[in-house]
């Protein structure tokens, strides 16, 4: 039952984004899977450009962000002017209130410079525990992941299976390029995080994210103490 799960929301997914339109994918998708697509926006310049493609053209995909509440005071910025732009809904999502307190009670607010361990706890509790609410009941999630963000990531798919969310992901931007996506930006006059100007590529929280030096890997600036091996917070899991 499960297997047949996968592989047919895999197949229907597969044929609705077979083709080099990203507005035509998005319609094929929310036509094949009424009601169950979600979209997560951490307001990148790649979220901002989905999120655009959404609003402009009024398809039915819920977007959501994880509010770790420890984003950049830029981050939060954003999220305000793409409401005012967009005048559409942006759902929220916030961690479990008594685990955080819990966690900060036992081990201090910044205790993720002292572990791995309490790095992947505040990321379990301020992210990956949301997503697992937010993905509920949904058939597919679509990213803002692109190829150029870090080595590991230049050999996804823009289809993939979540087997821990039980649920397809897509990556409509996978293979745009940074030129690409800058333009679009441009083109459609899209608000977008000030910190993109400042040396800040991969954006995430603002106590586990740096600017990066011309040349570095895309994802150097985040937790950037840790061993390169470590760099990812459990939101993406890749089989
Ligand atoms: S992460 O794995 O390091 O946290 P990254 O910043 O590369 O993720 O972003 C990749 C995609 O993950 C984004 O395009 C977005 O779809 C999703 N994402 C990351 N952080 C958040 C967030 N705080 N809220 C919602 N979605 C997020
Ligand atoms: Fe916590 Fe840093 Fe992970 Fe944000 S990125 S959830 S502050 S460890």
């Amino acid at each position: 039952m499960q297997t047949s799960t996968k592989e047919h929301s895999l197949d229907l997914l597969q044929h609705a984004t077979n083709t080099s339109d990203i507005i035509t994918a998005l319609r094929n998708v929310v036509d094949a899977f009424p009601g169950g697509v979600i979209f997560s926006t951490s307001f990148s310049w790649e979220d901002q450009a989905i999120s655009h493609i959404i609003f402009t053209e009024q398809l039915p995909i819920t977007v959501f962000t994880l509010d770790t509440g420890r984003m950049f005071p830029e981050t939060y910025s954003t999220w305000s002017s793409t409401l005012e732009r967009y005048k559409q809904p942006i759902t929220p999502y916030y961690p479990d209130a008594a685990s955080l307190q819990d966690f900060i009670e036992a081990k201090g607010p910044n205790n993720f410079y002292e572990s791995v361990e309490n790095r992947k706890q505040c990321c379990f509790i301020r992210k990956v525990e949301p997503l697992q609410r937010a993905l509920q009941d949904k058939q597919v999630w679509i990213t803002g992941i692109r190829a150029a963000h870090s080595p590991n990531r230049t050999d996804m798919t823009a289809i993939e299976w979540d087997g821990s969310n039980n649920i397809a992901k897509y990556h409509p931007l996978l293979n745009w390029s940074t030129d690409e996506l800058q333009s679009f930006i441009r083109q459609y006059n899209i608000p977008y995080n000030p910190l993109h100007d400042r040396g800040f590529v991969s954006i995430g929280c603002a106590p586990c994210t740096r600017a990066i030096k011309p040349g570095e890997d895309f994802r150097a600036g985040r937790w950037w103490w840790e061993d390169a091996s470590k760099k990812e917070c459990g939101l993406h899991v890749h089989a």
